[in-house]
């Protein structure tokens, strides 16, 4: 029986990947619930959740002396670009010294270890112009986060060149979908909308902010794709020590998502423009030649995969 340990499981990401794991397999769970929710996780025999810090040195070696796990996908994270230009050091404790610790807990107890995921991001290639971003790309931090992500992501690879640890990293880029905490104001911006449209169908006041002129770009992709892409890299011997986007390799503006949206509802959502975001990104489109040479295929569009998400939440 295979056994895989997903930290962050009870978040967006993490809790569609652990709903997508084997029913003959033993996952356990390691969450602090700070932004994730166990009414994410589905009530499955085979999946123990553990409420903790993936910075509690003690929890982790604990953990990882009882148990040898053959998957392990840290995606624990304060997952916010701008709650990390608020807040550097508590997030970099989360986002950074949490995947040093976890690589010597790996190299001390996990000799069988099949592979360590690390969920990187689009973050870390910054506002260099050049479009759509190659794993190769010139890289540009310009938040905390991103450095951390830079910075950890280069750790976990190094260890599989170092140490024979076998690991990979993924580049997300925007991920969207159910499950996704729209409570924060730090939130991904698709979960804020979709909560904005839910107020104004229901016929409460809704204002949605718009930080910037909502010419900036992103490459929104479908939670089910990024749970693919996780899959396969964790399944090729090719993808050792390597970094991979996950993305569609197709941007869209904020202004445009919201047409996207309101026509899809029958609405005109009202947007009030604020200023910009200190570290924000303009434009953000991933190469996905990497992803699509093992076997990667893209299932959803921006327009598929809102109908999915706005279906899920009763909206159409
Ligand atoms: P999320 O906030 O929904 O999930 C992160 C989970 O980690 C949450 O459940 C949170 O409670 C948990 N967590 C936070 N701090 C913790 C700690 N100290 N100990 C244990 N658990 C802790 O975010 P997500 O969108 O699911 O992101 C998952 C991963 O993917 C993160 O590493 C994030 O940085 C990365 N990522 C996400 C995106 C995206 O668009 N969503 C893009 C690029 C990278
Ligand atoms: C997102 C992810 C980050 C990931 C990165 C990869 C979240 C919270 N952030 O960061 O983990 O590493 O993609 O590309 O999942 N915006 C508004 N109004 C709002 C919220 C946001 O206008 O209420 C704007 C932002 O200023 C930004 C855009 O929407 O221009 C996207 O913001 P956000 O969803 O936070 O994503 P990123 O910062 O791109």
């Amino acid at each position: 029986m295979k056994k895989y340990i997903v930290t962050g499981g009870a978040g967006f990401i993490g809790s569609t990947l652990v709903n997508h794991l084997p029913e003959d397999s033993m996952i356990v769970v390691v969450d602090d619930l700070s932004m994730g929710s166990l009414n994410n996780i589905e009530k499955k025999k085979n999946i123990k959740f553990i409420q903790g810090s993936v910075t509690d040195e003690k929890l982790m070696s604990k953990i990882f002396y009882e148990d040898q796990f053959d998957y392990i996908f840290h995606l624990a994270a304060i997952a916010s670009v701008a709650d990390s230009v608020e807040r550097p050091l508590e997030t970099h404790q989360v986002n950074f010294e949490s995947v040093l610790m976890l690589l010597e807990l790996i190299r001390k107890y996990q000799k069988n270890l099949k592979r360590l995921i690390f969920s990187s991001s689009a973050a870390v290639y910054g506002d260099e112009p050049t479009l759509p971003k190659q794993e190769e790309s010139i890289i540009r931090p310009l938040t905390p986060y991103a450095v951390d992500k830079f910075a950890a992501e280069q750790y976990v690879l190094n260890y599989n060149h170092l140490y024979g640890i076998p690991t990979s990293a993924v580049r997300f880029f925007n991920v969207y979908g159910p499950n996704q905490n729209p409570e924060s104001p730090y939130s991904g911006v698709i979960s804020i909308l979709v909560n904005c449209y839910k107020k104004l169908l229901s016929g409460q006041p809704a204002s949605f902010s718009l930080f910037g002129d909502g010419s900036q770009s992103r490459d929104f992709v479908y939670v089910d794709d990024v749970i693919q892409a996780l899959l396969l890299i964790a399944s090729k011997e090719e993808t050792l020590g390597r970094q991979f986007n996950v993305g569609t390799g197709k941007s869209i503006t904020l202004n445009e998502l919201i047409r996207v949206i309101d026509d899809e509802l029958g609405v005109k959502l009202p947007v009030q423009y604020k200023d910009e975001r200190a570290g924000d990104i303009k434009d953000s489109v991933a190469d996905i030649s990497r992803l699509l040479s093992i076997g990667f295929e893209s299932e959803y569009t921006i327009q598929s995969g809102m109908k999915n998400y706005l279906k899920s939440e009763n909206l159409v």
